[in-house]
């Protein structure tokens, strides 16, 4: 049975990974995860439950930025396969603070690195962005658009993350996939991204905001199928290095999105106007053609089908378990 280390497992995308990695019997998943408050560790730790006990499934509550401990896990489980999650994630709060971005996004990256080179990983599999692309690539965006200049610090460290893995690639052979996602929507949603907030905020009758006059788009991925792209990538043989986007491929406004929530709840929200922050871009989309053609890999849920799944699981679980 193969080990993959799964860094950030305790996490919205980690722990929808986790699940699919142990369903098919295949895999032993070792998860490094600091539980950082970012928000609720309570979160996290339901995020967790689930697996508990699961005869395939280490927990090791470490901090990536502890090369020494990290080197520990590594020999002890001898991974095959490394997925990096782990991140800080806001775009927002990476303006204001910058300095712990850089050390956990690109620090961490690197020890990361450094310990698959010398345990041998066959494949790294790295947690990139759209937050790559900025305002000033064409859309949909392409993986080679020599205009993408992110927006915020979090963007910056993500493409830092990526050239830190070509080197690694370069110099060692380290086989290497940085996955692009685009706004990944669902079941263990993260608390601090607008599917989450505004299906929180419509079930409990309270006012939502909606920013920039609602016309902002994104590219709303369910996240069953970014967890499919993760495992495919993992997968690939002789991977060499990859950058590829994993998005749905079709952008929609806030306006839009507010609709099909509203339709799938079945209420018409209360909303508020505010302005848009500077570090949030006007537009995503991913072109998702290179990611179809090395993966074999399209995503399969339409946006009203994975927001019904996300409104299903926030009514059995965040709704009872947590208020
Ligand atoms: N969710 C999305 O739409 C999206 C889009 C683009 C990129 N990403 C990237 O995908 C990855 C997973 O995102 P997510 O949405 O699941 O976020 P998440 O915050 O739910 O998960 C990240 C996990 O990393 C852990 N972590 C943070 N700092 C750590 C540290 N120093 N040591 C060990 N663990 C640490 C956190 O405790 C958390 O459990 C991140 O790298 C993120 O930047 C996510």
């Amino acid at each position: 049975m193969k080990t993959v280390l799964v860094t950030g497992g305790a996490g919205f995308i980690g722990s929808n990974l986790i699940r699919e990695l142990l369903s098919g019997g295949q895999y032993r998943v070792a998860v490094v995860d600091n539980m950082d408050s970012s928000y609720e560790v309570a979160y996290k730790e339901d995020n967790l439950r689930p697996f508990d006990g699961h005869e395939n499934f280490i927990f090791y509550k470490k901090d990536i930025l502890d090369f020494a401990g990290l080197k520990k896990i590594f020999e002890k489980e001898k991974p095959e396969y490394v997925v990096h999650l782990a991140a800080k994630t806001d775009t927002r709060k990476a303006v204001a603070d910058p300095y712990i971005y850089e050390a956990i996004n690109i620090k961490g990256t690197i020890n990361l690195l450094e310990l698959a080179k010398d345990y041998g990983v066959k494949n790294f599999v790295f947690a990139s962005s759209s937050s790559v692309y900025g305002n000033t690539a064409s859309v949909p965006f392409k993986e080679d658009d020599a205009h993408s200049f992110a927006i915020s610090p979090y963007g910056a460290t993500k493409r830092s993350g990526e050239f830190f893995i070509y080197t690694y690639y370069h110099n060692f052979g380290l086989n290497s996939v940085c996955l692009r996602f685009f706004n990944a929507y669902g079941e263990n949603n993260r608390p601090d991204m607008v599917p989450y907030i505004w299906t929180d905020k419509i079930l409990r009758g309270e006012q939502i905001e909606i920013s920039g006059g609602g016309s902002r788009k994104r590219d709303y991925t369910y996240v069953g199928d970014t967890v499919g792209a993760i495992i495919k990538a993992l997968e690939l043989k002789d991977a060499g290095f990859e950058i590829l986007n994993i998005g749905y491929g079709r952008p929609y406004s806030l306006r839009e999105l507010l609709a099909a929530l509203e339709k799938v709840i079945g209420t018409k929200a209360k909303v508020k106007e505010r302005p848009s922050h500077a570090a949030s871009v006007e537009e995503t989309c991913a072109d998702i053609k290179k990611a179809k053609l090395i993966l074999g890999w399209e995503p399969e849920v339409s946006l009203e089908d994975g927001l019904s799944r996300l409104v299903i699981w926030f009514k059995q679980n965040r709704m009872k378990n947590f208020k």
